[in-house]
């Protein structure tokens, strides 16, 4: 008999920052494996465009222009989503900014508050609306749970040189999830955290074109390349399955090895 807890008909999942990047990777997957999915993410165009090339997978998909730093937005787009879809199981808060500083002495207060603006408020506001939902669900009578991701990143752990409001914001990450994985778990509602190394997407743009980059950094990285979107889609099918359903509170380094080099 087939192993079939990867497959994902009938769930819903919701990927923020959905419309490029390792949230299209992740998004891309879900909808593979035979989930509706709900991207949101600010640039409408592309949004248009990604829901368009998603649901080229047979499944249901629909974009939502939302900034996730705004509280009231991400209450409105949450009942929003859960309306249209009739439920969501899983969200993978991923949307994120990587405001760097030449040096931690030259970061100013406002790339500080606009960095802690998405990376935390967004991921706060998201996460808190999805367990309102989850939790109301639950309480219904509902026990199917649910599924919670935060995306943080290896700046969490280790020494993130000129970037130390986007570490802050990453580190507290994995705190919340930590939080929110022991108090939900009553409802079914599991929550994890994902540690990105060095990803190819528009955010590392600079570093990609660095020549010193290429030469100091990728070959530390023991699988030698860099990471690509799609190295997440497993482990998002994975955390929105059912064959997780006992996987919560930890975290998920995916960095081809360098952190452990
Ligand atoms: P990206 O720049 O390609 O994509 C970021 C996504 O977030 C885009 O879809 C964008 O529209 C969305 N977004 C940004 N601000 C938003 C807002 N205020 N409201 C709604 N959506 C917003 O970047 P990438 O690399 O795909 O990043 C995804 C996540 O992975 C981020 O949280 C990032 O911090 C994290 N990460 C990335 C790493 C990398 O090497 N690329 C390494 C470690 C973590």
């Amino acid at each position: 008999m087939a192993y079939i807890p990867f497959d994902l008909t009938g769930k819903v999942a919701l990927v923020t920052g959905g419309n490029r990047g390792i949230g299209y990777g992740m998004a891309e997957a879900l909808a593979q494996s035979g989930a509706s999915v709900a991207i949101w993410g600010r640039d409408a165009k592309r949004n248009t465009e990604a829901a368009e090339e998603l649901a080229a997978h047979g499944r249901t998909v629909k974009a939502y222009t939302v900034d996730v730093a705004d509280e009231k937005a991400v209450a409105d787009a949450m009942k929003q989503t859960a309306a249209d879809f009739g439920r969501i199981d899983t969200v993978i808060a991923n949307a994120g900014v990587g405001y760097g500083s030449p040096s931690f002495v030259d970061m100013t207060t406002e790339t500080y508050r606009k960095t802690l603006a998405v990376n935390l408020d967004g991921v706060f506001f998201t996460l808190r609306e999805a367990c309102r939902h989850m939790v109301e669900r639950a309480r219904a009578g509902d026990k199917s749970g649910g599924s919670l991701v935060g995306i943080a990143s290896l700046a969490a752990i280790e020494g993130a040189a000129r970037n130390e409001a986007y570490a802050a914001t990453k580190g507290a990450v994995i705190s919340m999830i930590k939080s929110i994985a022991v108090e939900h778990a009553r409802f079914g509602v599991r929550a994890n955290a994902i540690l990105p190394g060095w990803i190819a997407t528009d955010m590392t743009s600079a570093a990609q074109n660095n020549a010193t980059f290429a030469e100091k950094v990728i070959p530390r990285v023991p699988l030698r390349r860099w990471g690509e979107p799609k190295d997440f889609g497993g482990l998002a099918v994975y955390l929105a399955s059912d064959a997780s359903s006992f996987h919560t509170g930890d975290l998920l380094i995916i960095d081809g090895g360098y952190s452990i080099f």
